[in-house]
């Protein structure tokens, strides 16, 4: 089966900064409560006008935008989009039609989201793999959008000061085999130790043991890490950038201690973006690329955790390496 890489990315980011004060004044809490516990100092909400959809098309427009600059590669081209959320606007139709209309985006082509939450974007670059393969496309468009600020309870200081909106996207490439490593470790463990939208109650808002939800993370991310490698058949040292689902930074501070990998290698941005579930992985990507911190060629390890219980590893290629050789030809 081939394997696929990110060729770009983008983002949308929320317009509402609200920092660990702001919360203060709704909720009891505090900043000295908060940042010592999370790494979170501030997150991004949907302001006035905004939703899911808009930060879904700002990063799925910008991801396809560089497809154009740097590849020539036109909507026509794009041969499946896979949408990851667990706060799409309707229920029916699914983000990713929602995006597909707004952008002009190909009609005979698959089009749709996934529910795996935090995990969902790794999910959902693996299923698009498996449709590029099925209807022999080239490209894809794969993305994570949420808008969790309206499924919070903002009376609830357990969940309210750790989750935020936005969207981030990748525009994928189909390669041969050979031509890049590729491995994706995709796993669930069914529980309900995050929960939104009541099975016998009610209840509309995410509800979570957060004790419960940091043993499992760090159970399962070295798990979701060692199995992806394992699958791409590389060993750790070949990894460029390991970008961890942004939950919280003592889970990731644990993980890190515990790796082989150097920390500096591990990319955060927790403390301005807080939880972005679906999202937090790929607007991490790209905030990477803007910055400069992707480099053609380079190879990513990336790990998603979250309700289900889903984790999810992967290692994937960033850019067309023998773009790079051939201009230094
Ligand atoms: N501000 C102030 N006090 C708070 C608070 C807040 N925002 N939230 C909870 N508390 C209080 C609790 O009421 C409790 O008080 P009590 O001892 O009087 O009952 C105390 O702080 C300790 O609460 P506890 O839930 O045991 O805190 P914790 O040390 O487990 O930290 C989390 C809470 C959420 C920070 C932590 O469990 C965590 O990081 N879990 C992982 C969550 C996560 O990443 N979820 C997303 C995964 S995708």
């Amino acid at each position: 089966m081939d394997h696929i890489r990110i060729l770009t990315t983008g983002r949308g980011i929320a317009s509402r900064t609200v920092t660990n004060d702001d919360l203060s004044k709704v909720v009891d809490t505090s900043d000295d409560w908060i940042y010592p516990r999370t790494g979170i100092h501030s997150r991004q909400i949907c302001g006035e006008g905004e939703s899911v959809c808009t930060l879904a098309e700002e990063a799925v427009g910008k991801a396809l935008e560089k497809g154009k600059t740097r590849f020539g590669i036109r909507e026509e081209d794009i041969g499946c989009v896979v949408g990851a959320t667990i706060s799409g606007a309707t229920a029916t139709p699914s983000l990713s039609c929602l995006v597909q209309q707004a952008l002009h985006l190909p009609e005979q082509i698959p089009v749709l989201d996934v529910n795996a939450a935090c995990s969902g974007f790794v999910y959902a670059l693996e299923v698009a793999r498996g449709l590029l393969c099925a209807n022999g496309k080239r490209y894809g468009l794969v993305f994570g959008a949420e808008a969790l600020s309206r499924l919070l309870d903002w009376q609830d200081r357990t969940t309210c000061i750790l989750f935020a909106d936005g969207a981030g996207a990748a525009l994928i490439e189909r390669v041969p085999e050979k031509e890049v490593p590729y491995g994706s470790f995709l796993a669930a463990r069914g529980g309900t130790e995050i929960v939104c939208g009541g099975v016998n109650t009610e209840d509309p808002h995410i509800r979570m043991d957060g004790k419960a939800v940091f043993r499992f993370a760090v159970t399962v991310i070295p798990v979701a890490a060692e199995g992806a490698l394992s699958l791409a058949g590389v060993p750790a040292d070949a990894i460029s950038h390991v970008i961890c689902h942004q939950a919280n930074a003592r889970i990731l501070g644990h993980v890190m201690r515990k790796s082989t990998i150097p920390r500096e290698k591990f990319f955060q941005n927790i403390s301005t973006a807080g939880n972005t579930s679906a999202a937090s992985i790929p607007s991490a990507l790209a905030q990477m690329e803007e910055e400069g911190l992707l480099k053609e060629g380079d190879l990513l390890l990336l790990v998603g955790f979250g309700s289900g219980l889903t984790y999810a590893g992967m290692v994937i290629g960033y850019g067309r390496k023998e773009a790079e050789d051939e201009k230094a030809e």
